[in-house]
Protein backbone atom coordinates (compact mmCIF):
# COMPACT_ATOMS: atom_id res chain seq x y z
CA UNK A 1 0.00 0.00 0.00
CA UNK A 2 1.35 3.63 -0.39
CA UNK A 3 0.91 6.36 1.35
CA UNK A 4 -0.06 10.37 1.18
CA UNK A 5 3.09 12.12 0.03
CA UNK A 6 2.29 14.20 3.41
CA UNK A 7 2.21 10.94 5.48
CA UNK A 8 5.93 9.36 3.78
CA UNK A 9 7.19 13.18 4.99
CA UNK A 10 5.77 12.86 8.19
CA UNK A 11 7.40 9.01 8.59
CA UNK A 12 10.81 10.50 7.33
CA UNK A 13 10.80 13.52 10.11
CA UNK A 14 9.61 10.41 12.39
CA UNK A 15 13.02 8.70 11.74
CA UNK A 16 14.46 11.77 11.50
CA UNK A 17 13.72 12.94 15.19
CA UNK A 18 13.92 8.84 16.73
CA UNK A 19 17.50 8.35 14.85
CA UNK A 20 19.02 11.54 15.64
CA UNK A 21 18.02 11.38 19.63
CA UNK A 22 19.81 7.67 19.75
CA UNK A 23 22.87 8.98 18.36
CA UNK A 24 23.57 12.13 19.66
CA UNK A 25 23.20 10.31 23.10
CA UNK A 26 26.20 11.62 25.08
CA UNK A 27 27.61 14.14 22.01
CA UNK A 28 27.84 16.98 24.05
CA UNK A 29 27.71 20.44 23.15
CA UNK A 30 27.67 19.72 19.54
CA UNK A 31 24.14 17.76 19.68
CA UNK A 32 22.22 20.81 20.01
CA UNK A 33 23.17 22.87 16.60
CA UNK A 34 22.64 19.58 15.10
CA UNK A 35 19.28 19.05 16.28
CA UNK A 36 18.44 22.64 15.71
CA UNK A 37 19.21 22.69 11.85
CA UNK A 38 18.06 18.88 10.83
CA UNK A 39 14.26 19.03 12.78
CA UNK A 40 13.69 22.45 11.61
CA UNK A 41 10.74 22.30 8.95
CA UNK A 42 12.38 21.19 5.61
CA UNK A 43 10.68 20.41 2.65
CA UNK A 44 12.75 17.13 2.78
CA UNK A 45 12.43 16.93 -1.39
CA UNK A 46 15.74 14.88 -0.95
CA UNK A 47 14.42 11.73 1.31
CA UNK A 48 11.11 11.84 -0.73
CA UNK A 49 13.34 11.45 -3.92
CA UNK A 50 14.62 8.72 -2.68
CA UNK A 51 11.81 7.02 -1.88
CA UNK A 52 9.82 7.88 -4.84
CA UNK A 53 12.81 6.30 -6.67
CA UNK A 54 12.47 3.47 -4.84
CA UNK A 55 9.19 2.81 -5.71
CA UNK A 56 9.60 3.64 -9.33
CA UNK A 57 12.64 0.86 -9.55
CA UNK A 58 9.75 -1.45 -8.61
CA UNK A 59 10.50 -2.82 -5.02
CA UNK A 60 7.55 -4.53 -4.28
CA UNK A 61 5.19 -1.97 -2.95
CA UNK A 62 5.52 -3.99 0.58
CA UNK A 63 9.35 -4.54 0.67
CA UNK A 64 9.33 -1.86 2.66
CA UNK A 65 6.93 -1.92 4.87
CA UNK A 66 6.93 -2.90 8.32
CA UNK A 67 10.36 -3.56 9.89
CA UNK A 68 11.54 -2.75 6.42
CA UNK A 69 10.20 0.90 5.96
CA UNK A 70 12.02 2.13 9.18
CA UNK A 71 15.29 0.99 7.46
CA UNK A 72 14.72 2.80 4.17
CA UNK A 73 13.90 5.89 5.58
CA UNK A 74 17.42 5.89 7.57
CA UNK A 75 19.23 5.67 4.21
CA UNK A 76 16.94 8.26 3.35
CA UNK A 77 18.41 10.67 5.84
CA UNK A 78 21.55 10.36 4.39
CA UNK A 79 21.16 12.76 1.39
CA UNK A 80 18.63 14.93 3.63
CA UNK A 81 22.14 15.33 5.79
CA UNK A 82 24.58 16.14 3.59
CA UNK A 83 21.89 18.40 2.17
CA UNK A 84 21.64 20.11 5.50
CA UNK A 85 24.79 20.65 6.22
CA UNK A 86 25.40 22.16 2.79
CA UNK A 87 22.48 25.03 3.96
CA UNK A 88 24.67 25.74 7.39
CA UNK A 89 27.69 26.29 5.14
CA UNK A 90 25.78 27.94 2.15
CA UNK A 91 24.90 30.67 5.63
CA UNK A 92 28.08 31.54 6.73
CA UNK A 93 28.98 35.06 6.80
CA UNK A 94 31.81 33.75 4.71
CA UNK A 95 29.50 32.67 1.66
CA UNK A 96 26.08 33.85 1.36
CA UNK A 97 25.73 35.65 4.50
CA UNK A 98 22.06 34.74 5.63
CA UNK A 99 20.40 34.88 8.95
CA UNK A 100 17.08 33.58 7.93
CA UNK A 101 16.66 29.46 7.26
CA UNK A 102 13.51 27.32 7.59
CA UNK A 103 11.83 30.18 9.34
CA UNK A 104 14.52 30.89 11.86
CA UNK A 105 17.84 32.52 12.69
CA UNK A 106 20.58 30.43 10.53
CA UNK A 107 22.85 28.29 13.40
CA UNK A 108 25.73 30.42 13.09
CA UNK A 109 23.52 33.60 14.62
CA UNK A 110 21.96 31.38 17.14
CA UNK A 111 25.04 29.36 17.67
CA UNK A 112 28.30 31.51 16.62
CA UNK A 113 29.91 30.96 13.88
CA UNK A 114 32.45 28.48 15.02
CA UNK A 115 29.53 25.77 16.12
CA UNK A 116 27.82 26.43 12.99
CA UNK A 117 31.38 24.94 11.03
CA UNK A 118 31.50 22.42 13.25
CA UNK A 119 28.09 21.28 13.17
CA UNK A 120 28.14 21.27 8.85
CA UNK A 121 30.80 19.18 9.46
CA UNK A 122 29.25 16.82 11.94
CA UNK A 123 26.68 15.90 9.13
CA UNK A 124 28.47 14.55 6.81
CA UNK A 125 29.69 11.77 8.85
CA UNK A 126 26.27 11.36 10.53
CA UNK A 127 25.34 10.97 6.78
CA UNK A 128 27.02 8.17 6.29
CA UNK A 129 26.13 6.27 9.07
CA UNK A 130 22.44 6.45 8.34
CA UNK A 131 23.19 5.28 4.69
CA UNK A 132 25.23 2.43 6.67
CA UNK A 133 23.07 1.52 9.02
CA UNK A 134 20.21 1.31 7.01
CA UNK A 135 21.74 -0.29 4.20
CA UNK A 136 22.36 -2.83 6.89
CA UNK A 137 18.80 -3.06 7.99
CA UNK A 138 17.16 -3.59 4.47
CA UNK A 139 19.59 -6.56 4.16
CA UNK A 140 21.78 -5.12 1.54
CA UNK A 141 24.61 -7.04 0.39
CA UNK A 142 27.76 -5.44 0.98
CA UNK A 143 29.10 -4.02 -2.14
CA UNK A 144 25.61 -2.65 -2.75
CA UNK A 145 25.47 -0.59 0.21
CA UNK A 146 29.22 0.45 -0.69
CA UNK A 147 27.90 1.57 -3.83
CA UNK A 148 25.18 4.05 -2.25
CA UNK A 149 27.61 5.32 0.12
CA UNK A 150 29.85 5.78 -3.11
CA UNK A 151 27.22 7.93 -4.68
CA UNK A 152 26.18 10.02 -2.08
CA UNK A 153 30.10 10.84 -1.25
CA UNK A 154 30.64 11.53 -4.81
CA UNK A 155 27.76 13.89 -5.39
CA UNK A 156 28.65 15.65 -2.01
CA UNK A 157 32.19 16.14 -2.89
CA UNK A 158 34.81 17.90 -4.90
CA UNK A 159 33.29 16.93 -8.19
CA UNK A 160 29.99 17.41 -7.07
CA UNK A 161 28.57 19.49 -4.11
CA UNK A 162 31.30 21.54 -2.81
CA UNK A 163 32.98 21.96 -5.81
CA UNK A 164 29.82 23.42 -7.10
CA UNK A 165 29.71 26.09 -4.50
CA UNK A 166 33.11 27.20 -5.05
CA UNK A 167 32.66 27.65 -8.50
CA UNK A 168 29.00 29.41 -7.61
CA UNK A 169 31.09 32.13 -4.82
CA UNK A 170 33.82 32.75 -7.52
CA UNK A 171 31.35 33.46 -9.97
CA UNK A 172 29.82 36.58 -7.66
CA UNK A 173 29.84 39.81 -9.28
CA UNK A 174 31.24 38.42 -12.66
CA UNK A 175 29.40 37.94 -15.88
CA UNK A 176 28.82 34.33 -16.58
CA UNK A 177 27.26 32.68 -19.91
CA UNK A 178 24.60 29.61 -19.51
CA UNK A 179 27.18 27.19 -19.75
CA UNK A 180 28.87 28.33 -16.95
CA UNK A 181 25.87 28.63 -14.65
CA UNK A 182 24.45 25.33 -15.75
CA UNK A 183 27.43 23.84 -14.76
CA UNK A 184 27.57 25.51 -11.43
CA UNK A 185 23.68 24.35 -10.66
CA UNK A 186 24.73 20.72 -11.39
CA UNK A 187 27.41 20.82 -8.93
CA UNK A 188 26.14 22.80 -6.06
CA UNK A 189 22.51 21.50 -6.75
CA UNK A 190 21.76 18.88 -9.49
CA UNK A 191 24.38 15.95 -8.62
CA UNK A 192 22.64 15.75 -4.84
CA UNK A 193 19.07 15.53 -5.87
CA UNK A 194 20.19 12.80 -8.57
CA UNK A 195 21.97 11.14 -5.97
CA UNK A 196 18.99 10.79 -4.15
CA UNK A 197 17.01 8.96 -7.53
CA UNK A 198 20.73 6.98 -7.89
CA UNK A 199 20.30 6.02 -4.94
CA UNK A 200 16.72 4.47 -5.21
CA UNK A 201 17.51 2.19 -7.71
CA UNK A 202 20.06 1.03 -6.73
CA UNK A 203 18.82 0.17 -2.89
CA UNK A 204 15.81 -1.66 -5.49
CA UNK A 205 18.33 -3.53 -7.08
CA UNK A 206 17.18 -2.00 -10.32
CA UNK A 207 18.71 -2.57 -13.88
CA UNK A 208 20.91 -0.84 -14.82
CA UNK A 209 19.02 1.07 -17.62
CA UNK A 210 16.57 2.14 -14.92
CA UNK A 211 19.05 3.29 -12.46
CA UNK A 212 20.12 5.08 -15.62
CA UNK A 213 16.85 7.05 -16.25
CA UNK A 214 16.66 7.67 -12.64
CA UNK A 215 19.89 9.21 -12.42
CA UNK A 216 18.77 11.85 -15.72
CA UNK A 217 15.87 12.44 -13.97
CA UNK A 218 17.55 13.63 -11.18
CA UNK A 219 19.55 15.78 -13.21
CA UNK A 220 17.25 17.66 -14.90
CA UNK A 221 15.05 18.12 -12.08
CA UNK A 222 17.79 18.74 -9.93
CA UNK A 223 18.49 21.37 -12.35
CA UNK A 224 14.70 22.96 -12.79
CA UNK A 225 15.11 22.95 -8.72
CA UNK A 226 17.71 25.62 -8.84
CA UNK A 227 16.01 27.26 -11.35
CA UNK A 228 13.65 27.48 -9.23
CA UNK A 229 14.59 28.21 -6.52
CA UNK A 230 16.75 31.33 -8.01
CA UNK A 231 13.22 32.08 -9.78
CA UNK A 232 11.81 32.35 -5.98
CA UNK A 233 14.75 34.45 -4.75
CA UNK A 234 13.12 36.82 -7.34
CA UNK A 235 9.64 36.82 -7.14
CA UNK A 236 8.71 34.53 -3.44
CA UNK A 237 7.51 35.65 -0.11
CA UNK A 238 10.14 35.38 2.91
CA UNK A 239 7.51 34.05 4.98
CA UNK A 240 6.25 31.54 2.81
CA UNK A 241 10.10 30.24 1.90
CA UNK A 242 11.71 30.74 5.63
CA UNK A 243 14.31 32.81 4.05
CA UNK A 244 15.60 35.80 2.79
CA UNK A 245 14.38 36.77 -0.62
CA UNK A 246 16.46 39.44 -3.01
CA UNK A 247 19.75 37.94 -1.61
CA UNK A 248 21.16 36.69 -4.86
CA UNK A 249 20.80 40.25 -6.71
CA UNK A 250 22.59 41.93 -3.33
CA UNK A 251 25.36 39.39 -3.59
CA UNK A 252 25.65 40.09 -7.53
CA UNK A 253 25.23 35.87 -7.79
CA UNK A 254 25.32 34.18 -11.43
CA UNK A 255 21.63 32.84 -11.81
CA UNK A 256 19.24 31.99 -14.09
CA UNK A 257 16.90 35.30 -13.96
CA UNK A 258 20.10 37.12 -14.11
CA UNK A 259 21.57 35.22 -17.37
CA UNK A 260 18.10 34.68 -19.32
CA UNK A 261 15.59 37.26 -17.79
CA UNK A 262 12.57 35.70 -15.36
CA UNK A 263 10.64 34.71 -17.82
CA UNK A 264 13.73 33.16 -20.00
CA UNK A 265 14.04 31.59 -16.82
CA UNK A 266 10.48 29.82 -16.52
CA UNK A 267 10.78 28.54 -20.17
CA UNK A 268 14.35 26.90 -19.16
CA UNK A 269 12.46 25.20 -16.01
CA UNK A 270 9.46 24.15 -17.74
CA UNK A 271 11.74 22.55 -19.94
CA UNK A 272 14.23 20.69 -17.49
CA UNK A 273 10.65 19.33 -16.08
CA UNK A 274 9.51 18.23 -19.35
CA UNK A 275 12.53 16.38 -20.12
CA UNK A 276 12.88 14.77 -16.16
CA UNK A 277 9.16 13.57 -16.62
CA UNK A 278 9.68 12.26 -19.93
CA UNK A 279 12.90 9.45 -18.80
CA UNK A 280 10.49 8.19 -16.27
CA UNK A 281 7.53 7.92 -18.50
CA UNK A 282 8.61 4.12 -18.86
CA UNK A 283 8.25 3.40 -15.57
CA UNK A 284 4.76 1.68 -14.42
CA UNK A 285 5.84 2.28 -10.37
CA UNK A 286 6.74 6.09 -10.87
CA UNK A 287 3.80 8.11 -9.91
CA UNK A 288 5.05 9.65 -6.46
CA UNK A 289 8.49 9.94 -8.28
CA UNK A 290 6.38 12.48 -10.86
CA UNK A 291 4.30 13.78 -7.97
CA UNK A 292 7.33 15.06 -6.54
CA UNK A 293 8.92 15.82 -9.69
CA UNK A 294 5.30 18.62 -10.25
CA UNK A 295 6.21 19.75 -6.54
CA UNK A 296 9.62 20.91 -7.29
CA UNK A 297 8.39 22.89 -10.34
CA UNK A 298 5.32 24.29 -8.81
CA UNK A 299 6.31 25.01 -5.59
CA UNK A 300 6.25 28.18 -3.89
CA UNK A 301 8.73 27.67 -0.96
C1 LIG B 1 17.68 25.02 -0.67
O1 LIG B 1 17.19 23.71 -0.68
C2 LIG B 1 19.06 25.03 -1.22
C3 LIG B 1 19.16 24.70 -2.63
C4 LIG B 1 19.81 23.67 -3.07
C5 LIG B 1 18.54 25.57 -3.60
P1 LIG B 1 15.68 23.37 -0.24
O2 LIG B 1 14.76 24.36 -0.89
O3 LIG B 1 15.43 21.94 -0.50
O4 LIG B 1 15.71 23.67 1.31
P2 LIG B 1 14.89 22.97 2.51
O5 LIG B 1 15.55 21.67 2.79
O6 LIG B 1 13.46 22.80 2.10
O7 LIG B 1 15.05 23.93 3.66
C1 LIG C 1 22.62 26.64 -2.32
O1 LIG C 1 22.15 27.46 -3.32
C2 LIG C 1 23.00 25.30 -2.78
C3 LIG C 1 23.55 24.55 -1.65
C4 LIG C 1 23.27 24.79 -0.41
C5 LIG C 1 24.45 23.47 -1.95
P1 LIG C 1 21.56 28.81 -2.79
O2 LIG C 1 22.58 29.62 -2.09
O3 LIG C 1 20.81 29.46 -3.89
O4 LIG C 1 20.50 28.28 -1.70
P2 LIG C 1 19.60 29.24 -0.81
O5 LIG C 1 18.81 30.11 -1.76
O6 LIG C 1 20.50 30.00 0.08
O7 LIG C 1 18.69 28.28 -0.09
MG1 LIG D 1 24.65 29.74 -2.12
MG1 LIG E 1 22.36 30.71 -0.24
MG1 LIG F 1 18.94 30.44 -3.72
Amino acid sequence: MTVALHELRAAIDDELEGWLSETLRGAGPIADPIRYAVLAKGKRIRPLLFVGAWEAAGAAAGQGAGNGAGALHRVALGPELVHTYSLIHDDLPCMDDDDLRRGRPTVHVRYGERAAVMTGAALLPLAIRAVAEGAAGLKLPDPVAGRLIGVLTAAAGGDGMVGGQLLDLLAEKKHVGFETLERIHLGKTARLIAACCTMGGVAARASDETVGRLTRFGIAIGLAFQTVDDILDVTGSSTRMGKVGGRDEALGKATTPSVLGLEGARARAEEFGREALGEISPLPGADRLREIGRLVLDRDR
